[in-house]
């Protein structure tokens, strides 16, 4: 069965749009982009169309790739103090010149509507409320949508990023799965993921899960974007893991759709902490 990341996405999307209508909340994104990475500003596309249909403002900053980090950490700094913006988001990856972590890390955590503040991401380890980022909090989403069981369930997480694999480890183990984590570094790979009641793809690497990677019956999350000459495609073999898997999100309309809807979620509930609304 296929887990529709996009259906789940336009349900999540219209549910966030009618709260923000119905309370009538005046919700400002500061959507920042450095450089001209085209894969980077069809990202800030989408997630600029995304705002509009829920009626969320975003304040754009398309800054030139010569931009230094000091004038960077000073626009971050101004929306920081600045009342009207409600969440701050800069897009990844930023020019070779500039400390990621250290921009990253200006953001007041209140309006880090991708998690990626350090108090954030401690907030995640200690179980305490936060902002999770949007792609794992997305995958959790869609795969409670199917009603797909995460207690005691094997979960194998390929890829140890701090905004997909890692943060993602932490919301199953919420969850009560049993967790392992592979990466680049990880021997017999194969031997690790075919034990995986939930195997989730993320490593940026075209088709590389094969049918005889993945378990019978096992849930399949293929977080992958990879542009190849046919298109777009994920971490998975599509064709032939779909045959055996009992879900399986596809890639494009699956994980893609639903990290921009649980972007919006996030976004709404910055807002939400900064008015004291539970
Ligand atoms: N759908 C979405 O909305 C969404 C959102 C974010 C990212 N993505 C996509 O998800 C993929 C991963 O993104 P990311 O930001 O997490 O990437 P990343 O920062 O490049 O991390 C990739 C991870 O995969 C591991 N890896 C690479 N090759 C491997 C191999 N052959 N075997 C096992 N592990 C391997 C790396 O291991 P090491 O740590 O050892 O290097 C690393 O932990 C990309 O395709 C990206 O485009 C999609």
């Amino acid at each position: 069965m296929i887990l529709d990341g996009k259906k789940t996405a336009e349900e999540i999307t219209l549910s966030t749009k009618e709260l923000i209508e119905k309370e009538n909340y005046k919700i400002t994104l500061a959507l920042i982009l450095v450089g001209n990475n085209p894969a980077s500003e069809i990202y800030v596309r989408n997630k600029k169309i995304a705002c509009a249909k829920v009626g969320i403002e975003v304040k754009g900053y398309n800054l030139p790739e010569v931009t230094s980090e000091e004038e960077l950490i000073n626009i971050i700094k101004d929306c920081n103090k600045d009342d009207e913006v409600n969440g701050i988001l800069v897009q990844m990856p930023l020019p070779k010149h500039m400390d990621e972590t250290k921009v990253i890390n200006t953001i007041d955590p209140k309006k880090d509507v991708d998690g990626l503040t350090v108090i954030n991401q401690g907030k995640l380890i200690g179980g305490l409320p936060t902002i999770a980022s949007a792609t794992p909090r997305g995958v959790i989403t869609l795969l409670k949508k199917y009603d797909i069981e995460l207690t005691g369930k094997n979960v194998v997480i390929v890829g140890r990023s701090i905004l997909v694999g890692k943060p993602l480890a932490l919301l199953f183990l919420q969850n009560n799965s049993t967790v392992t984590i592979c990466h680049s570094k990880t021997k017999n790979i194969k031997e690790i993921t075919k034990q995986a009641d939930i195997l989730v793809a993320a490593i940026g690497k075209p088709k590389f899960f094969t049918v005889d990677m993945v378990k019978e019956g096992a849930v399949v999350v293929d977080v992958g974007i990879n542009r190849i000459e046919s298109g777009i495609c994920g971490d998975v073999d599509f064709e032939e893991v779909s045959k055996i898997a009992s879900f399986i999100s596809p890639v494009p309309k699956g994980v893609g759709p639903m990290t921009i809807a649980s972007l919006l979620e996030n976004i709404v509930e910055c807002y939400k902490m900064q008015k004291n609304i539970l």
